[in-house]
């Protein structure tokens, strides 16, 4: 949105949360400090599909399961249409971004691999669904890897975490954005 000039700052802002457009910012927090589970950051690059020029104003919308497995509170089938753990971000100029979490559990009872989903957009590109997997995950077999890992996101999906000295887990990704057609089969976030 354009703020005219003499407008408050704050009036700007209002107005522009109210537009659907809150200010975002490229290092962001899925969780409360109280949020069970172990800690982990992921942080990467995001490019333009020349893989070297950082991507500038995309944003990643994230959302996962808590630390048993459940996208709403435990025993609710409200599941992955109203997330409790998720968030935006939006990269600056140098397309870099990190988001810290807890580390997802897989589905209860299924034998889905943990994961986060994202959708990633950016000007130019329409909005498409990525997904972020973890080397070691139980789940992940030589039957699926390969599938797994071809995901759209231009880079692997299966990532490597490593543990901190503080005890947190952390792993890099950078994606490549892709111009992907808009088929309406990406779910409509509701948040
Ligand atoms: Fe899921």
């Amino acid at each position: 949105m354009k703020c005219i000039f003499l407008l408050p700052a704050v009036v700007c802002a209002l107005a522009a949360v109210q537009a659907g457009q809150p200010h975002l910012t490229s290092v962001i927090s899925l969780t409360s400090p109280q949020e069970p589970g172990e800690r982990l950051i992921i942080s990467g690059t995001i490019y333009l599909p020349d893989g070297v020029t950082p991507a500038k104003g995309a944003i990643l919308a994230l959302w996962q399961t808590d630390a048993k497995g459940y996208y709403a509170e435990e025993g609710e089938e409200a599941g992955e249409e109203h997330p409790r753990l998720h968030a935006r971000l939006q990269t600056g100029s140098d397309g870099k971004y990190e988001f810290s979490t807890i580390k997802p559990a897989p589905y209860p009872h299924r034998t889905v691999p943990a994961h986060i989903h994202a959708h990633i957009s950016a000007p130019g590109f329409s909005e498409y669904a990525i997904i972020y997997y973890f080397e070691g995950d139980p789940f992940i077999t030589a039957a699926n890897r390969n599938k797994l890992n071809s995901y759209r996101g231009g880079t692997p999906s299966i990532i490597k975490l490593e543990r901190d000295a503080a005890g947190v887990w952390r792993g890099t990704r950078n994606l490549k954005l892709e111009h992907v057609p808009s088929d309406g089969q990406t779910m409509q976030l509701r948040w």
